[in-house]
């Protein structure tokens, strides 16, 4: 087909795995770049794109998704800010904390991470933040700091007092929360980042890898790791954890934060699975599971005996799995997930979870299966989704995860929707 030139073109210019935007969006976009360049057909257009840096760059534009708010998964910033007032004392003022949000849209989360800085008390000379993205209309944006009601979203607008002054065109951002932030046009596919190897003590790089294919996830998570410090810590989207595991980083256990530090070295990395896949990052509406907890030996726990079961109400023992697999504590998370399971009806989350600790500890086999429970129970289920995605990539069975794959990305723009 005459569109698989674009297609190609658009995979190995920024990553962009066309199935996961939709082809009729992809299609459309090449048809209004079509009628903008008064191109009589896509042969006559894909030489004048060839030609031309500047229309490369449109139709770049018309196939991003830009989607963004100001404090994306609130916990993320919490979190950040408790890990950032402690390195700050290690830096002894030797130089200001490096943050970087890539990618970084509109700007929203570069100067969400500011905010949270500022209003946790640092002084904005004590750190840095560079925001990158490869769209050079969002990031003139991002620079202009004036922004509408789709940035401000969620219950908690405070910062929106404190930050920002409102005007006829929007709320316009304070030239405080500006001045530690520096937002660039980048490729996160571009290997001249390598010149920012180890700068970083805090990388975000959120709802990115849902537009790329496995291949391309693998690839930008090993620019991520290097762009991070080795005592740094990356922030990710709800879902990339097993691979990250994978790739020797452990999860801090920070309740909703999806944040990774790289295992200490005496700490064997997760096995690893032949050939290495990965899921993307969902967004969705409902509860999210825990962070994957850190890859250790299982110990043994006796079941207990029926009698001296303590018996929980169920939205309680839900928060102690949650508590004990963001802690680490990966048996007794499997215990609670056992006995949530023999007091309660089967819960897809349920099954969710115990597949994570399984699939975390290198049992494929067993993730795979309590996956597919999870699925039978809850179809939709974005997590179990991605994860199953990713262990029958890793079996060879490329078709099977695409389609996984597709469902989840759906399932993350309805919920974006
Ligand atoms: C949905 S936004 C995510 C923004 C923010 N991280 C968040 O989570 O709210 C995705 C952004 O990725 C950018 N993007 C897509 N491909 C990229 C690439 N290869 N390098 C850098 N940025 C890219 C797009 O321009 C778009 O602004």
């Amino acid at each position: 087909m005459s569109e698989q030139r674009f297609f190609r073109y658009l995979q190995e210019r920024i990553g962009l795995d066309v199935e996961s935007v939709g082809v009729p969006m992809v299609e459309r976009a090449l048809r209004q770049r079509c009628v903008a360049l008064n191109a009589a057909d896509l042969d006559d257009y894909w030489v004048r794109l060839q030609q031309s840096p500047d229309e490369q760059l449109a139709l770049i534009e018309a196939v991003i998704v830009p989607e963004t708010w100001f404090f994306r998964y609130p916990e993320s910033f919490t979190a950040l800010v408790g890990l950032a007032q402690k390195r700050l004392p290690e830096l002894a003022g030797e130089r200001p904390l490096r943050l970087l949000s890539l990618p970084c849209s509109t700007g929203e989360e570069p100067y969400s991470l500011a905010m949270a800085l500022l209003d946790a008390g640092m002084n904005p000379a004590a750190f840095r933040i560079d925001g990158i993205d490869i769209s050079p209309s969002s990031v003139a944006k991002g620079i202009q700091g004036v922004y509408g009601r789709n940035s401000f979203r969620g219950a908690e607008l405070g910062f929106r007092q404190r930050h920002f002054q409102e005007g006829e065109d929007g709320h316009t951002l304070d030239e405080q929360v500006r001045q530690p932030v520096n937002l660039e046009v980048g490729n996160v596919l571009d290997p001249a980042l390598a010149a920012r190897n180890g700068l970083y003590d805090f990388v975000f790089c959120r709802n990115l890898l849902i537009y790329f294919d496995v291949p391309t996830q693998q690839r930008v998570f090993e620019v991520l790791k290097r762009l991070t410090q080795p005592q740094g810590v990356l922030f990710i989207g709800p879902a990339e954890g097993s691979l990250l595991a994978r790739l020797g980083m452990r999860p801090l256990g920070i309740a909703q934060s999806f944040a990774y530090v790289r295992q200490p070295a005496d700490v064997p990395a997760v096995p690893v699975l032949p050939p290495l896949q990965r899921p993307t990052t969902v967004v969705s509406s409902r509860p999210r599971p825990p962070s994957v907890p850190p890859a250790r030996p299982l110990r043994v726990v006796p079941p207990a005996a029926p009698a001296a079961e303590p018996r929980e109400s169920e939205s309680e023992l839900l928060a102690s799995i949650a508590r004990q697999a963001n802690a680490g504590d990966s048996a007794q998370a499997r215990a609670s997930c056992q006995r949530y399971l023999r007091q309660f009806a089967p819960k897809a989350q349920v099954y969710f979870w115990l597949g994570l600790l399984c699939d975390t500890e290198g049992d494929a086999q067993q993730a795979l299966n309590l996956y597919r429970k999870a699925l039978y129970l809850e179809p939709q289920h974005p997590e179990a989704l991605l994860h199953l995605a990713t262990l029958l990539a890793a079996q060879g069975d490329e078709a099977g995860a695409r389609r996984l794959q597709e469902r989840a990305a759906r399932v993350g723009r309805e919920s974006e929707r």
